[in-house]
């Protein structure tokens, strides 16, 4: 599959915020690659977890499953029989580009995808749920039950895991994790109108919380452990176990 390049932010846009359209749907392996620190990390040890927490006859969840990348790492990863992934998205484009992309790779786990708000999805049976840079996307009221209805579905024992963008309680701190950020994506061939331009565009349409936020989140709703298990500047992986 050609990997398209992500130049949809190299002119000037009057567009004013940021969704998961057409455009970004084409250019989003190249997108979230050049900007996400961590995420290849984060898919490799998704295959990693997945073998250690899934078991036979249960379900994993993909919420906020874009083109499928972590559903395609969980199926590599597992090696427990009669297990099902099932990916959920309400952007159609993704949802359509998805398709393709589960059917140009192997995989040996079922893969049912639905278009659908993760907000009410209904949570069943579950070994492994992973929201991958989406929890951020939902409005902040919101978050708290969409994690317990992820809670209240999961198998004892199953795993959640959970990968966002966070802030810093200090200024100072936060400045220098953004500062390496946008150093990161100009490495990666952003020019500054890019970064700019990325950046007022998710401007409260992309809303990080702080790791404590999460972390006392997750131990409010039940999870027995969790750890943040991953950290590149203002991007952060964690695990909760039910
Ligand atoms: C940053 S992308 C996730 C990347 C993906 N998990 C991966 O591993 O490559 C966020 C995705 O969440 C989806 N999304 C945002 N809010 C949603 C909601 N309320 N219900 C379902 N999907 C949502 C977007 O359409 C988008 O595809």
């Amino acid at each position: 599959m050609i990997k398209k390049i992500d130049n949809l932010y190299a002119q000037a846009t009057d567009k004013q915020s940021f969704s998961f359209d057409g455009q970004v749907a084409q250019v989003f392996p190249d997108m979230i690659q050049r900007s996400v620190p961590g995420y290849n990390q984060i898919l490799q040890n998704t295959a990693k977890f997945a073998e250690h927490f899934v078991t036979d006859n249960s379900n994993c969840y993909d919420l906020g499953c874009s083109l499928g990348a972590s559903s395609l790492a969980m199926s590599s990863g597992i090696t427990a029989s009669n297990v099902k992934i099932i990916g959920v998205d309400n952007s159609a484009a993704m949802l359509e580009r998805c398709h393709h992309h589960i059917d140009a790779f192997k995989h040996s786990t079922t893969i049912e995808l639905y278009e659908g708000d993760i907000v009410d999805f209904p949570i069943e049976n579950a070994t492994m749920v992973v929201l991958n840079f989406t929890l951020q996307f939902i409005a902040q009221p919101q978050r708290k039950a969409l994690l317990e209805n992820i809670y209240k579905g999961m198998k004892p024992g199953g795993v959640l895991l959970l990968s966002e963008k966070i802030c810093f309680d200090s200024a100072l701190d936060n400045q220098l994790m953004i500062d390496l950020h946008h150093q990161f994506k100009r490495e990666n061939g952003y020019s500054e109108l890019e970064i700019s331009q990325k950046r007022s565009m998710l401007e409260n349409v992309l809303v990080p919380e702080t790791l404590d936020d999460h972390l006392t989140r997750l131990k409010s709703i039940g999870f027995s452990r969790y750890q943040c298990w991953l950290q590149q500047y203002n991007f952060i992986s964690m695990y909760a176990v039910k």
